[in-house]
């Protein structure tokens, strides 16, 4: 059998009043992406071809943070979730016999639930099919009314329920199959007459069952999956669980994480077996680590690729490559463009920008190289700095394979050191130095014989 495919409809129109924030809701982050992002890529992985986004509240944020992805249709006016759906209408194709409707802040989706729920649609011919869930706390939550048979009745929303529908806990996810002629005539029927006044999809429910069309439902079995988030509290709450579901995750692959509590990796994020990740470590956006490596304690890695058998302590990279069996830390800051290849060492107090470290390099104390294309086998005394900036334009420092560099050596680009050059410990140098040769670039010492005892005297 082919799987089923369907348009998913996503409403992201609403202001989110309850998170007390100018951005819209569906844009809030979690697990390092944008709510709505969680609810588009499930319904894309469980089959939906066209994905459509009803906006509203920060209409060109939404829009711009989807872009190509989806379809968007503006709702002028947040009149209610059915409301939202029937600006969908226009867009939707004959395509899909099959309209799956979702909110746009329900992120702890997964496609496989989706999948469950688009082919129990199909298998049970249904007009309709609601996912529901039984919460432990179910405030909030429009309410599923069944009858004995345990056929569904309709949704009541917690505003508009009685005390005995407040107690049922099971409740409408907000996510629905809907068969789209069904659905297209059955909108029009809406009316605002609740609580509060709006236009509900889920009275779509309750109508279909009047007129005798086949209202099915699926249960979710962990609840989790489908939590609405309202307020930042609830963002807090799914950021937990995403967080857990990511680490163990990683744990299943062969991933040690020694403290769950203390460990933040984006969804995004892959890692191979045997690196354990330490306390008090952040891994995020398109960040892929080797095998074998052992990262933090305390360290945040952004965006960066990074090869087996690297030692990451106390530091924080990123939009960087580090290739196998590098050293870094503790203390270290690489930023965007730099490329530390095999063997390189970077420790204590040293800031690496757009620059390229050619392989077994070591930069291990209190140096900025910036803008610099290094060779292999370099030597970098403490202190050393490149200096890049004139005032007005960057320039490159190249300092060739074997070069070694004494202490606190300034560096001023453009300039090249050369094959197994040395540069004198303290030296500005501003010329070029030759392949093999010295360079010193300092006042020369001059000792004056019994100053001390001349100046204590006066
Ligand atoms: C809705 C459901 C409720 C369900 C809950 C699940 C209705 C009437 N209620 O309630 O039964 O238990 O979701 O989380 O459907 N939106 C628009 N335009 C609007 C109104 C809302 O696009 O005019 C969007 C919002 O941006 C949001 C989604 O629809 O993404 C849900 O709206 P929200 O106000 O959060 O509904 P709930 O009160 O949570
Ligand atoms: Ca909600």
């Amino acid at each position: 059998m082919t799987k089923p495919s369907c348009t998913a409809v996503i409403l992201a129109a609403g202001k989110g009043t309850r998170m007390k924030s100018t951005l819209p809701k569906v844009l809030h982050k979690i697990g390092g992406k944008a709510m709505v992002q969680h609810v588009l890529d499930a319904a894309t992985d469980a089959g939906a071809t066209l994905n459509i986004v009803v906006i509203g509240f920060g209409a060109d944020e939404v829009q711009q943070a989807l872009a190509g992805q989806a379809e968007f249709v503006v709702q002028q006016e947040q009149l209610g979730t059915g409301h939202a759906v029937l600006q969908a209408v226009p867009l939707l194709t004959a395509e899909s016999k099959t309209v799956m409707v979702l909110c746009g802040d329900t992120p702890l989706l997964t496609h496989e639930l989706l999948s469950k729920l688009l082919a129990a649609h199909e298998e049970q011919v249904a007009q309709a099919t609601v996912l529901t869930a039984t919460m432990p706390d179910a405030t909030g939550y429009g309410r599923v009314v069944r009858d004995e048979t345990g056929q569904v009745l309709k949704i009541v929303e917690q505003k508009d329920a009685s005390q005995d529908e407040l107690a049922i806990k099971e409740v409408n996810t907000g996510i629905y199959c809907f068969d789209q002629q069904v659905l297209l005539s059955t909108l029009r029927e809406l009316t605002c007459d609740n609580a509060q006044g709006e236009y509900y999809l889920t009275d779509v429910i309750s109508i279909l069952v009047k007129g005798g069309m086949k209202v099915a439902a699926v249960s979710a079995e962990d609840y989790q999956e489908t939590l609405g988030i309202n307020s930042r509290s609830q963002l807090a709450e799914a950021e937990l669980i995403l967080r857990r579901r990511k680490l163990k995750e990683l744990m299943d692959q062969g991933v040690t994480i020694m403290d769950v509590n203390s460990t933040f990796i984006d969804e995004s994020v892959t890692i191979g077996t045997d690196t354990v990740i330490y306390p008090f470590t952040w891994i995020e956006g398109n960040t892929k680590i080797g095998s074998h490596c052992e990262i933090g304690p305390n360290s945040r890695i952004q965006n960066s690729q990074i090869a087996s058998g690297v030692i990451f302590h106390f530091s924080y990279a990123h939009e960087v490559v580090i290739e196998e069996n590098v050293i870094v830390g503790p203390y270290v800051h690489l930023r965007p463009n730099t490329h530390l290849s095999s063997g390189v060492k970077v420790g204590n107090f040293v800031e690496v920008k757009n620059s390229m470290i050619g392989k077994g390099s070591k930069l291990p104390h209190l140096s900025y190289i910036g803008d610099t294309d290094m060779g292999e086998r370099v030597n970098i005394g403490s202190g050393t700095i490149t200096v890049n900036y004139d005032g007005v334009h960057k320039h490159r420092t190249t300092i060739e394979d074997d070069a070694f560099i004494g202490c606190n050596a300034n560096l001023v680009a453009p300039v090249v050191v050369e094959r197994g050059a040395y540069v004198a410990a303290g030296s500005t140098i501003t010329k070029n130095v030759p392949a093999q040769a010295l360079g010193v670039a300092r006042a020369r010492q001059n000792n004056l014989a019994g100053w001390v005892d001349r100046i204590k005297n006066k």
